[in-house]
């Protein structure tokens, strides 16, 4: 079993690989303490396809905050009617209406650091603690806050081993494999939504703007803590 100390060793020789090497590295190792996270945005259903080449049922869990697009839902759907993969849902503790009863409604617009901690990051906490790696479609030009984000690295947040296969893509390189493969996608990728979230805090973009300026627009927010470095 690979060790922490390691990491670097493996990284080291998946550098300048394909992503998929690394996967199957990564399945063979972990699997099944090991699950993609998955929003349905364009690297996640490229990741899924490249799982399913290279595995009869990878593990992938989606954080429902129970604020997705329908057109979301409609993505996740087109992905389980084409790929075999285990599915797994992670709901927060409150329902939407238990959240509004609790701290009032619309939470996302008043205290959204609150809103995702409840959603997205307490869920995340708790299935990753049932893991030993994660895998991510983070990549390094999204945001200033990733650049610094590795093939694989220890998750220091998390305590586990994360994997981020496509960190040097480019969005055209996304898009081409998407193309290439014929991947089902999320319809607001069509719609100028490059970066997808829960509804009442994502919106488009015009076209050449920051990618992921119509998530949290209006507050200073633009990352929800499920890829933050603890202080
Ligand atoms: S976020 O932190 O701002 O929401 P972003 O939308 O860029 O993240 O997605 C980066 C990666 O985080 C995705 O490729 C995916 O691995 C993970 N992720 C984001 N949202 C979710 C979600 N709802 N469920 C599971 N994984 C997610």
């Amino acid at each position: 079993m690979v060790q922490r100390e390691e990491l670097a060793r493996v990284r080291a020789h998946f550098e300048g690989q394909p992503a998929e090497p690394l996967l199957n590295w990564a399945l063979g190792e972990f699997h099944p303490e090991i699950a993609l996270a998955c929003s349905f945005g364009a690297e996640d259903v490229a990741l899924i396809d490249m799982l399913c080449r290279i595995h009869p049922r990878p593990r992938v869990f989606y954080l429902d905050t129970q604020f997705h697009f329908r057109e979301t839902y409609e993505a996740r759907d087109r992905i389980q009617q084409r790929y075999s993969v285990e599915l797994l849902q992670c709901l927060p503790e409150l329902s939407v209406e238990e959240q509004a009863a609790r701290y009032g409604p619309g939470l996302y617009a008043r205290e959204p650091d609150l809103c995702c901690q409840l959603r997205k990051v307490l869920p995340l906490q708790k299935m990753l603690s049932r893991l030993r790696a994660w895998i991510t479609g983070v990549r390094r030009e999204q945001a200033p806050a990733r650049a610094e984000a590795q093939l694989v690295e220890w998750d220091e947040r998390f305590g586990l081993v994360k994997i981020n296969p496509l960190v040097k893509w480019t969005a055209k390189e996304v898009w081409e494999y998407l193309r290439g493969h014929g991947v089902p996608y999320n319809a607001l990728h069509d719609r100028n939504y490059p970066s997808i979230g829960c509804e009442p805090c994502t919106r488009p973009v015009k076209p050449g703007d920051d990618p992921r300026g119509g998530r949290w627009a209006g507050f200073e927010k633009v990352e929800c803590g499920l890829h933050t470095k603890p202080a």
